[in-house]
């Protein structure tokens, strides 16, 4: 298939995107967290494409992007919890899973009965799904189980020839895949996956309630998961990935030791980057959770390129804020091969 790449999208490019998406195709869209690729959400053959292009599993749910988060009410069956976040974060890198209605198929939401809404806070995204009149469903634009693609090349390298354009809008802002929160017709609020919009941000938006969080822990193996992309391995680029944890200075030590060799590679940040030399990739300042999400992806996605790295030493955030979700994905990335250094 040949895939339109459309630089700095104008108003016609997108109304020629919105036509795609009406007629079942594939539109890869930038997005405040990560690009998305999309299809129409009232569509169970657009679906099918969008897991097929992604060579992603049929029971792992899509999540539906909408213009207006009054625009739900036909989606989903909506509640007070939902307004009160959708009032503070919609648009905004937060995810809401609520009972779904039968317009939507079950395709889209891999067999559930229920549904994953966000309002994404970028233009193109807004103007695409508003021209499109319709819903659009969009897992992260990448081959699954890769970094999620949070610049154009990673796109055009995952899914050039798979899709029928993509709308280029430079770098994700954000760099990780949204907050999901599930709100139960009763009140819970549960964090299926941590994001850009904390735990303790969820709470103040409703007034002090609680919110349980259902992400950090590694599922066991016959467990089920609550949000079933919790279940894949993610992330992971070709090297092994270990993340170190303890002491500042052991841990430089540790790293600058191996430093020579030519099959490690390290992450961590700016300064120490400069220090270890070739190798090592800087997701910028030090305790800067921002900057590490932001550059998360992009990183774990630069060593495939450097072949002679088979093994990555990162660093790790502070555990609190956006760190929490930083440390989340870099977990995953390294299957959950946590070191400590003593
Ligand atoms: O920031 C984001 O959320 C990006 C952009 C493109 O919007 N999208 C994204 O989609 O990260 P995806 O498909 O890569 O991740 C969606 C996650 C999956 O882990 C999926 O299992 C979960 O959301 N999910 C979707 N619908 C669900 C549902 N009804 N119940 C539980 N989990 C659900
Ligand atoms: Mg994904």
């Amino acid at each position: 298939m040949e895939t339109l790449i459309i630089e700095n999208p104008n108003e016609s490019d997108i109304k020629e995107a919105s036509r795609i998406i009406r007629s079942g195709g594939l539109v890869v869209f930038p997005t405040e967290t990560v690009y998305g690729l999309g299809a129409s959400a009232l569509d169970p053959e657009a679906a099918k494409k969008i897991y097929a292009a992604k060579g992603r599993p049929s029971d792992n749910p899509l999540i539906i992007h909408l213009s207006r988060a009054e625009e739900a009410e036909k989606y989903c069956y909506t509640n007070e919890k939902f307004y009160k976040l959708a009032e503070c974060f919609m648009p905004g890198p937060l995810t809401v899973i609520l009972p779904k209605r039968d317009i939507i198929p079950m395709e889209v939401t891999g067999g559930l009965s229920t549904v994953a809404v966000r309002v994404p806070m970028n233009e193109i995204a807004l103007e695409l799904i508003k021209s499109s009149e319709v819903p659009i469903a969009a897992p992260s634009a990448n081959i699954s189980g890769r970094p999620s693609p949070t610049c154009p090349i990673h796109v055009i390298n995952d899914l050039g020839g798979k899709v029928d354009a993509i709308l280029c809008g430079g770098e994700c802002e954000v760099g990780l895949e949204s907050t999901i929160v599930r709100c139960e017709a009763d009140g819970t609020v549960s964090q299926l996956r941590p994001g850009a919009i904390t735990p303790e941000m969820l709470s103040a938006a409703m007034g002090g309630a609680e919110v349980i969080d259902l992400s950090t822990r590694k599922l066991d193996d016959d467990e089920k998961p609550i949000a079933p992309g919790m279940k894949y391995r993610h992330y992971a680029p070709k090297a092994k990935v270990t993340v170190l944890v303890g002491d500042r200075e052991k841990i430089f030590k540790y790293m600058e030791e191996l430093s020579s060799k030519e099959e490690i590679g390290f992450l961590t940040d700016f300064e120490t980057a400069k220090k270890l030399g070739k190798n090592a990739f800087s997701y910028g300042k030090r305790d800067s959770a921002k900057e590490m999400a932001h550059n998360l992806f992009k990183n774990l996605r630069e060593f495939d390129e450097h072949e002679e790295i088979k093994q990555v030493y990162a660093d790790m955030p502070k555990l609190q804020g956006l760190g929490l979700a930083v440390y989340n994905r870099l977990i995953k990335a390294a299957g959950f091969d946590v070191r400590e250094i003593k």
